[in-house]
């Protein structure tokens, strides 16, 4: 595709010079750049000068072998990096043109913006309602009873598991399956009004009936929320991504539309990858 070359060219406040397998800008609105992002745990570096533009009405896959980085820099992306004390993330990510690694940034705020869903569902030891409506609770974002009700209803709904659970919103969080405690951190996230979904392989622990039903939901919260999702499974990443983005030895090696990655990829390195060289 010509314009992503064309737009790579355009785009601004890239401070440093531009390397020719760096990211293309998504063409949807712009919700997160990341510019020149390094990690490092102590004195290993992880993640290597990577930029890249995150867009609202797409969902973006980050792919690559397995150590390459790609759950170091989603959690860049909402400061989780800050809970591994060794870690120290360098460059800069904005959200809505706002540094988030600015002191003045809230954490506890960002990553109610930017919510997370991990690998292996990690529903708390609580209620089916009060996963939900914990969130909302601490930040204050219903006034009532009633309120914070539609509040964990409403999330139930959207994360596609209200009918399945609605009759005992007061059985434990972990005494789900596997697939319906991820829809539930899901539910978890969506109900503090985030605008931002990050997924860390989130189907890698559950069957493929479950893993079917989230792909489903992602492609129904498509719009809905920014959503970046961590897959080492390409065909997840073609089925439910329209941008991806090809990380190798903690580079950003190709960013672009899904489609064309997978079928006419730009590098020989993301072509060795796809086509199963190495992985
Ligand atoms: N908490 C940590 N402490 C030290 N090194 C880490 C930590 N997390 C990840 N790493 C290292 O950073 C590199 C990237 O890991 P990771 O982001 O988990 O890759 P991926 O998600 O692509 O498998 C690997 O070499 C890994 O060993
Ligand atoms: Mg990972």
């Amino acid at each position: 595709m010509n314009n992503v070359g064309d737009m790579m060219n355009d785009a601004t406040d890239i401070q440093a010079e531009p390397r020719a397998d760096t990211p293309a800008p998504t063409t949807d609105t712009l919700k997160m750049t990341a510019r020149n992002v390094d990690v490092f745990y102590g004195a290993k570096q992880a993640i290597d000068n990577v930029s890249i533009d995150i867009g609202m009405e797409n969902v973006t896959a980050f792919i690559g072998p397995s150590g390459c980085g790609k759950s170091t820099f989603l959690r860049c992306l909402n400061r989780m990096n800050d809970t591994i004390p060794i870690a120290r993330v360098t460059g800069q990510i904005e959200l809505d043109e706002h540094d988030i690694y600015d002191p003045s940034m809230d954490v506890v705020q960002l990553r109610a913006r930017v919510g997370m869903v991990f690998q292996k569902p990690n529903p708390f030891p609580k209620s089916i309602f009060e996963n939900v409506a914990y969130g909302p609770r601490i930040h204050g974002l219903a006034t009532s009873k009633a309120e914070l009700d539609e509040i964990v209803e409403k999330s139930l709904i959207r994360a596609g598991l209200f009918e399945e659970v609605k009759d005992r919103l007061n059985d434990s969080g972990t005494a789900l399956s596997g697939g319906q405690q991820q829809r539930l951190c899901i539910a978890r996230a969506i109900a503090v009004d985030p605008e931002v979904i990050l997924m860390d392989e989130p189907c890698s622990a559950l069957d493929p009936i479950a893993t079917a039903k989230i792909e489903e939901l992602i492609n129904d919260l498509r719009g809905k929320y920014a959503i970046v999702i961590v897959t080492h499974n390409m065909q997840q990443a073609a089925r439910v991504s329209q941008r991806t983005a090809f990380f190798h030895l903690g580079t950003l090696v190709e960013y672009g539309e899904t489609s064309d990655l997978f079928t006419n990829p730009s590098q020989d390195r993301t072509k060795d990858y796809i086509t199963g060289r190495y992985g």
